[in-house]
């Protein structure tokens, strides 16, 4: 299947990394059996009617067959609680599938090949009926089934007994993946962990944090480790501070019932940044397996202390009366799904301090907010002062930036002289933005990588239960902080930058900001 300039397809290349995922995953669990590439492989999404498999997985599912990324022998069910027939689920879903002219007959293929069962998420015996409706259509042979939990967490328990007891492979492999909320402190989500490691072994398990399958994301080892110009400066010595970012222009829309239950730094500081943090400051992995690279990352965090209520700034968005803009206009309270007077943060800053060799004394800002001015989400590395100063102090600071999302790029604030007659010196940058230096790229959806990676028994994306619990050791007691205290957050405007005391916080870690350099997204030639 190799292409006439001698370059690998798309669907070999991911046969390839299936075939040898599989190689190990034989040796750990099919001893014994010849694995049979013809076997099907089942994707089963529980929750087959909600927003999550609607708005993500059946995308994502399609963008992956269409592309021939996929098994051949790959079939798909869904399974919910509505009387649903396929055709009705492909009305509905049809907004969200991004067909293409040209693609219709895949897409007609794609949805010969989906099925659908209802049942109720309590019963055994329509997990027997599913069981009996998978066999069926496996043509009894053995199959590798995947069970996508699109559901929400007041059922995980239920229907993962239920999975456990009727619906597991038989001489395939069986893997569960699963979405945040993973509890709500560390408590509850050590209560999951062991119900989950009481069914599966941990490497059944995929707990998706979709950060992990970004394109910047998945960079971070690479630019660390490939490069040796930035490993020696990659410390104390060198970084005055460390600031991550999500910025999101807007506010719940409707879901402040589910936000409500559990805040902005459990929808995304918590998780996303903490992981970003982690591949960003851990120690060298003796190599790229996935469980060298998940030590690494348990290893950094059991180095940062839990974050003190006082290195943290609070916020909540009201709207903003003057703003075109009649979303802008409200705020959080004013969200009809929200209780009245909810204290619940949908802004939060907070330090983190890692207590090793390498970081101590160098603050990590995490920082996430909703209803804010731009939709943005980056690691900015401030590099300390230039020592001995010749430039009469205006030298500005160097700062790496990784650019996670929108337009990925990577680029380096740094002074040079201005050109000219001239020993002026100014700001100017070191530009790699892959929109312009990559022609034509389409990254592919973190849901897509994700998914993939599923298939391929490759969990170096995923997050391991170890993980999970140190993340909830740095956040429980500022969490039960802010609840049991009532903690009131400062108001912000809608679509402002949020709260100025956080800035000021940033400012006090070591974080300068001149306001004299904006980074322009470089045009297209
Ligand atoms: C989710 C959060 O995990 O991430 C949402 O629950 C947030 O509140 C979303 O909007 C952001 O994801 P992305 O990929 O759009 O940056």
């Amino acid at each position: 299947m190799a292409s006439p300039n001698g370059r690998r397809s798309s669907t070999e290349d991911s046969l390839v990394y299936i075939r040898r995922s599989l190689k190990s995953e034989e040796m750990d669990h099919l001893e014994g059996t010849h694995f049979d590439f013809s076997f099907p492989h089942v994707f089963i999404t529980l929750g087959a009617s909600g927003d999550l498999a609607k708005k993500k997985i059946y995308p994502t599912l399609w963008w992956l067959f269409r592309d021939n990324l996929l098994p051949k022998t790959t079939i798909f069910f869904g399974y919910a609680r509505s009387k649903l027939t396929v055709a009705e689920l492909r009305e509905k879903y049809q907004k969200y599938m991004k067909l293409k002219p040209g693609e219709e007959e895949r897409y007609e293929e794609f949805w010969k090949l989906n099925h659908y069962v209802a049942g109720s998420y309590d019963t055994r015996k329509d997990f027997e009926l599913l069981n009996q409706e998978l066999e069926r259509h496996e043509n009894g042979k053995n199959a590798h089934r995947l069970f996508y939990l699109a559901l929400p967490p007041s059922i995980f328990e239920p229907v993962t007994v239920h999975i456990k007891n009727n619906c597991m492979g038989k001489k395939g492999w069986t893997r569960i993946i699963i979405e945040k909320p993973f509890g709500r402190d560390a408590v509850t989500s050590q209560q999951l962990s062991d119900h989950l490691a009481s069914l599966f072994k941990e490497e059944q398990i995929y707990r998706i944090d979709h950060y992990l399958g970004k394109e910047m994301v998945q960079n971070l080892m690479t630019l660390r480790f490939g490069n040796k110009i930035f490993s020696p400066t990659w410390n104390r010595d060198n970084i005055a501070s460390v600031q991550i970012t999500f910025k999101e222009p807007f506010g719940t829309q409707g879901r402040g019932g589910y936000f409500d239950e559990f805040g902005i730094i459990r929808d995304v500081m918590q998780n996303h940044l903490l992981q970003i943090l982690s591949l960003f400051a851990m120690e060298k992995p003796a190599s790229c397996h996935p469980d060298d690279i998940r030590n690494e990352k348990v290893k950094v965090l059991k180095c940062i202390t839990p974050v003190d209520v006082d290195d943290v700034v609070l916020g909540q968005y009201v709207g903003n009366p003057e703003a075109v803009d009649p979303d802008e206009r409200l705020g959080y309270l004013q969200d009809t799904t929200v209780p009245e007077n909810s204290n619940t943060p949908t802004y939060a800053l907070a330090v983190l301090r890692i207590n090793n060799e390498r970081w101590d004394g160098v603050p990590f800002i995490l920082r996430c907010g909703k209803a804010l001015n731009e939709r943005k989400a980056e690691v900015r590395v401030q590099y300390q002062d230039v020592p001995g100063d010749i430039f009469d102090g205006k030298a500005k600071r160097n700062e790496l930036v990784i650019r996670v999302q929108p337009g990925e790029a990577l680029y380096i604030k740094m002074m040079t002289k201005s050109p000219g007659i001239t020993f002026d010196m100014e700001e100017t940058e070191l530009d790699l933005t892959y929109g312009n230096r990559y022609k034509d790229l389409k990254l592919p959806d973190a849901y897509e990588r994700l998914i993939l990676d599923v298939f391929c028994g490759s969990q170096m994306h995923f997050v391991r239960s170890d993980e999970l619990s140190e993340a909830w050791r740095i956040f429980t007691p500022l969490l039960h902080r802010i609840e049991n205290e009532k903690i009131r957050p400062i108001s912000y405007k809608h679509g402002s930058r949020g709260p100025k005391e956080a800035d000021e916080m940033a400012k006090h870690n070591n974080f300068m900001y001149y306001g004299s350099y904006k980074w322009v997204r470089p045009q297209h030639h």
